[in-house]
């Protein structure tokens, strides 16, 4: 052990601490530190649920600290960038707007080990026999409308596995939370679609029939179980040959997978473009949604067709089109605050292309996950209702705690959303506050002001604002479930940070 016996000591191994360190700094500057994570990697991960391995090739290409690349996987390939400090490694994907990396490792002993979204994968050097085998190409339909399947007249309302569960749902969890949604109050106030996302899926038999893995033991049973308490059945897949997750996916097996959703019963279909990334180029989107959207009407059972691609290629334009009842708009929401508010006001141009039977979907509700105030979630539904959009409840149904609760159940805000003109609200910014009016089928409209700012700050509206065509009747504040009056033509009051102000003004 070095002991320091006196303070020159001390100052001498701080010299030759700092002149060895120097040192150092040269030489990685000059030999490049980091280079020895440069080239083709081979990975395996952990074993899916449907007894697959998972693997991945990463390519990278070292400049200094920079990394860049592409990670190829069963369910999706990414343009990646990021950097290495010493041994260590992260990765963000190029285009998506995480803020954390997805990928975060070490190089040791001329193996990569990262972790991807927490799992962990382990990658030596490829060899020319690792390589993804891509199917063959199926060239799409030429396009053409398919008829409106008469869904979906107001936004979807229903719960959604993934925000939550992600890859831990199962036949005990959707059958509990069947029973919380009756319970709890939350079928009765609408949320009738149960939705099942990724992960669900085992692997195809002799026939080329996808069967479910060992989470779900039988999802026929399962649908008449979640009908039986008076919901619906939502599943998931991708018109890519994987899935987001890397399970088997409907490439290919259109028609057949459509017809073996039709015969367990299934209600609602949502379906992730994926690793149809790696086959098809983006001016194919539309023919290879219409696909599915032919197959799930060949079926001649109604099937709400979810279109989760992000937002790409326009689909706000083409998704009715293809038989599309609701179409993601943006990247996956994080229970977080910009994400949340950075999901619903990128949406703002497809505002116009929303309407009864197709909405555009900012993606599922995080209201109760734990990582935003109760002022945050309040927001949050108040925007998602303010713009039309599906509200998929994405917490524990059976464990909601009576703030949550009283979030999700507020019948006047699902009213906004469910309102049968179908209008989508879009943000006028005003300093830290941001105006969101909504027009509604009896000539009211629902009007939200959000404080954007730190500190709490007083927001009014100005009747002159709404477009009403009369007089204001009633004004009701839709979170205290109050009558409030506008005097002088306007109203005002405090609104906490990051909170609403949600108001429904009516002149008859
Ligand atoms: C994509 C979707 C998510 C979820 C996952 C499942 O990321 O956008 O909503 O369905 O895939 O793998």
């Amino acid at each position: 052990m070095l002991i320091i016996r006196s303070w020159k000591n001390m100052l001498r191994h701080a010299a030759s601490f700092a002149a060895t360190s120097f040192a150092c700094l040269m030489m990685l500057a000059t030999c490049g530190y980091g280079q020895g994570l440069a080239g083709r990697w081979a990975a395996i991960g952990k074993t899916m649920d449907n007894g697959e391995i998972q693997k991945a090739i990463l390519e990278l290409t070292v400049s200094g600290n920079d990394l860049k690349g592409k990670l190829t996987e069963l369910g999706f390939e990414v343009e990646v960038k990021g950097n290495v400090t010493g041994n260590h490694f992260e990765l963000f994907g190029v285009g998506w707007d995480d803020k954390k990396p997805f990928v975060v490792g070490d190089l040791a002993d001329g193996e990569l080990h990262w972790r991807q979204w927490g799992d962990p994968m382990a990658a030596k050097p490829a060899t020319s026999a690792d390589e993804f085998v891509k199917p063959p190409y199926l060239e799409p339909p030429p396009v053409h409308k398919v008829p409106y399947n008469g869904l979906a007249k107001t936004p979807p309302m229903g719960w959604n596995s993934w925000n939550l569960f992600a890859e831990k749902v199962d036949d005990q969890t959707v059958r509990t939370m069947a029973d919380a949604m009756a319970s709890s109050g939350m079928r009765d106030a609408g949320y009738v679609y149960l939705n099942i996302d990724d992960t669900w899926e085992g692997v195809r038999d002799a026939q080329g029939n996808l069967r479910p893995n060992r989470k779900f033991p039988d999802m026929k049973a399962l649908a008449d179980y979640v009908h039986s308490k008076g919901l619906k059945l939502g599943i998931y897949s991708s018109p890519g040959p994987r899935t987001c997750g890397g399970y088997p996916a409907s490439y290919g097996h259109e028609e057949q997978d459509a017809k073996t959703f039709a015969a367990w019963g299934i209600d609602y279909l949502k379906y992730d473009w994926c690793s149809a990334g790696i086959i098809y180029k983006d001016e194919k989107l539309q023919p290879v949604y219409q696909k599915m959207g032919d197959a799930l009407q060949a079926t001649g059972k109604p099937i709400i067709y979810s279109l989760c691609e992000y937002g790409m290629g326009g689909v706000e334009k083409w998704g009715p089109e293809v038989g599309g009842n609701l179409w993601r708009t943006t990247g996956d929401i994080r229970d977080e605050w910009s994400s949340m508010m950075g999901n619903v006001e990128k949406q703002t141009p497809t505002a116009p292309y929303a309407g009864p039977g197709h909405w555009n979907d900012p993606d599922m509700l995080e209201i109760g996950n734990g990582h935003m105030t109760d002022d945050e979630y309040r927001t949050h539904m108040s925007l998602w209702a303010l713009a039309a959009s599906p509200l998929l409840a994405g917490n524990d149904i059976r464990t909601m705690s009576a703030a949550t609760k009283a979030i999700l159940l507020n019948k006047e805000v699902i009213a906004i959303d469910q309102d049968s003109l179908g209008k989508q609200a879009a943000p006028l910014k005003n300093g830290d506050m941001e105006t969101w009016i909504k027009p509604l089928a009896d000539g009211s409209v629902a009007v939200g002001v959000v404080n954007l700012g730190a500190a709490a700050a007083r927001a009014t509206v100005n009747a002159r604002d709404l477009q009403l065509v009369g007089a204001i009747k009633k004004a009701r504040d839709l979170w205290t479930h109050k009558d409030v009056e506008f005097k002088g033509g306007a109203f005002s009051a405090m609104v906490p940070s990051h909170g609403v102000l949600l108001l429904r003004v009516s002149v008859n």
